[in-house]
Parts: structure tokens; sequence; C-alpha cells
């Protein structure tokens, strides 16, 4: 029990940056708007796509399994969030269903990197400007470790900065253009909030603290806090980022550059053997064709039902570090019954969240935390 590791455990960085570089430039080739959340950037972001097609009752596309801060974003924005269900045993959007659900009324599609394995950006790009639609890039769980990679490829890009993201300041987020035209269509959001630098840095320090696998069972016994649990809570208000996560932001996305990714070999290897021992297993980054340059967040595999309950228990009870991440699809998260009850029947989203694990990296992880998941993967073959 006072053994857990934490699904994603960076530390934040308070060192200032290395290289001095400032926000206005850290997302080399484009132009970024600074909020005080992911959510708030995705819904300044789904507001300038409706700015743009001027429709009276706009309708934004976004997968039926994922995040519930999506939904909290579209209906700030005003606009009514149509789901579409998910390619068998992959993290990605069905295209045929996202073609038919384009209609005039449509100003937007989220594509989701999830957990770092991009979407069929080029597919996506094609059905959207076929019908004027802004593509968004919810890039949220993904960030470039090459500040020159062509990474994102989408109208508009958001990124979070909360706990347990890429690049993480325990909140913030940002909205990334580079059409001026969609860029003058943000919303203004206020003037910079002044977060006392001293409460964040407190803040930060007991987070990195807790990340300990010594420490974790605290905040994870701790009811209030939720950790891992998946609600929705409404956007209330769209605020700029404060000050205290500005001067931070730099030297974060140094630290995650430098940051090695020898874990991602490691787990790779082990799920690598885990699938070959038993064929309901799927290793998702591969399946994807997800190429090695790219960075994944945690290590997501699929297993069949049964297995995955009794392996995620298994490793539960072991403090190992793994998650299920989102348990049920959109339409059934506490809250948003009433928003979905129209919506259709999503079974191929359905058996993504019965099926899936993620398995943590990130570089603490010691020799005896890989034995003891690759113990416990295999357990069950
Ligand atoms: C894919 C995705 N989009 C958006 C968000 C919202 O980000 P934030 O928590 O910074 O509001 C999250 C948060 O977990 C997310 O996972």
């Amino acid at each position: 029990m006072f053994y857990q590791l934490p699904p994603a455990g960076n530390p934040v960085c308070l060192a200032p940056a290395v290289t001095g570089t400032v926000p206005a430039d850290v997302f080399t080739t484009w132009s970024s708007r600074l909020l005080a959340s992911g959510t708030a950037a995705l819904a300044a972001a789904v507001i300038a796509a409706i700015r743009l097609k001027g429709v009276d009752d706009p309708e934004v596309i976004l997968p039926a399994y994922g995040c519930p801060d999506l939904v909290s974003a579209v209906l700030y924005a005003g606009a009514r969030p149509v789901l579409v269900d998910r390619e068998p045993d992959r993290p990605w959007m069905d295209l045929e269903q996202v073609s038919t659900r384009i209609n005039p009324e449509t100003v937007a599609i989220i594509a989701v990197s999830f957990l770092g394995i991009p979407e069929r950006m080029d597919s996506l790009a094609a059905l959207a400007s076929a019908s004027s639609v802004v593509l968004i890039e919810d890039s949220a769980q993904a960030f470039p470790q090459d500040p020159d990679a062509d990474f994102w490829n989408a109208d508009l890009v958001v990124l979070s900065f909360g706990r347990g993201k890429p690049v993480s300041l325990l909140g913030g987020g940002a909205v990334l253009y580079r059409d001026s035209r969609l860029g003058s269509l943000l919303p203004d959001f206020g003037a910079q909030g002044q977060h006392p630098g001293l409460i964040l840095r407190l803040q930060v320090t007991l987070y990195n603290l807790l990340l300990s696998p010594r420490l974790y069972w605290l905040p994870q016994s701790l009811p209030f806090l939720h950790l891992g649990e998946t609600y929705f809570h409404p956007l209330d208000q769209l605020g700029p980022m404060d000050a205290g996560r500005i001067a931070l932001l730099p030297s974060n996305i140094e630290a995650y550059r430098r940051r090695p990714d020898t874990a991602r070999e490691a787990m790779a290897e082990l799920v690598a053997t885990a699938a070959v021992s038993g064929s309901d297993v799927i290793d998702l980054p591969v399946a994807c064709g997800m190429p090695r340059s790219r960075r994944l967040l945690r290590y997501p595999v699929l297993f069949d039902r049964l297995a995955r309950d009794s392996v995620y228990r298994e490793l539960r009870c072991k403090g190992l570090g793994a998650a299920i991440m989102y348990p049920v699809i959109l339409p059934e998260v506490a809250g948003l019954e009433a928003v979905f009850s129209a919506a259709k029947e999503f079974p191929v989203a359905r058996s993504f969240a019965a099926r899936l694990l993620t398995l943590p990296l990130y570089e603490r992880l010691s020799a005896a935390d890989f034995t003891g998941i690759s113990e416990c993967i295999r357990a069950d073959r």
C-alpha cells in the first residue's frame, strides 16, 4: 500500500530557462495565446471556429470516448457536441462517421492525439477543408520533442499544461495558430492573472515531493483530490495564464525536450513480449504505426475485458502505476447523460473503454518496477 507509482510522474521544473527563450518563440512557427487551462484554450478555439462560419446552431464533432473536458469546452463556446465512434482497436475516430456527421452547421472537428498517438490528420484535414470546417488538434497529451519537427497539422492546436501532461505547470493551456485571420477570431480573455509566484512554487514543490513512490499513496487516498477519476465539470470562464506559470513555461519545455525517453524503449519491449505470449494483447503505439521519434505520455495497451480488469487489479495492488483512463464513453459520464440523451450507441468506443490499460512511462521507474509490470501483464496469459 505504501509503494505507489503515479500513472504520470515527471516533476515540474522550477529553475529558470537556460536558453532564455520567451513564450513568444517556444512554439516556433506557431503564434500562441496562453490561457488558464487546456479546457479554456479549447473553448477559445471552438469560439473562433463558430465566428468564422457564423451559423445559427453550430455543431462540433468529437470522439465518443475521451476527456469530458472536450464537452465542457464545446458547451461553453455555445456549440452542440456531436459524437462519433472509434475505429476498431484504435484511438482514432471512425472517418466514415466523421464524414456523415458533417453538415452545414458543423464548425469544427476536434482531433485528439491520445496519449501522444497522432490522429490521421491528413484524412481529417481533407474532410474538414471540403466542408469549410475548422480542424482543431487537441494536443493536450502530445508535445514535440524536436522543436523543428513538423508535429502539428491543423488549423488550430490546443495544449494543456495541467497535472500529468507532457509539459506540466499544474495548470494552464494554449491555442496555437498560423492563420492570422483565425487568430484574430479568438476571444479576449482579460488581463493576465497575477498568480503569486511563491504560492505556485510551494504547490510545485509539494507536487514534486508527492510524486515519490513512497509518498504517492497519500494524495491517492484523499478523495477530494479526485485523482484518476473521470468527471464532468462545466467551464465557467475563459481566463489568461498567470504570470507565475508563464515564467516557468520555457524551462519546462526545455526540461521536457532534454528528458531521456529510455522508459519507452523498456516498456515497448516488455509489452511486445506480453503481446507475443497472448494474442488478445494489442500494443497500441505499434498497431498505430507510431514512430519512435514521437513521445508517449503513458504506454497504452488493449487487453480483452476480463484480462484488463484482473491485470489492472494486480498492478494497482502492487502499486505499479497502471490506469484505465476514462472508464466509460462520454454519454455515460455522470453529468453528461442529458447532453447526449439522443446520441446513438458507440459500441467500438465502449469496447475500447473496457479494454484499455495504461502503463507508466517516466524516468524514475526502476528495474524492479519493470520486472513487476512484466510479471503482471504476463500472469494472465
Ligand atoms: C485530451 C485533453 N484535452 C483537454 C484537456 C483539458 O485540459 P486542462 O485539464 O488543462 O483543462 C485534457 C485534460 O486532461 C485532455 O486530456
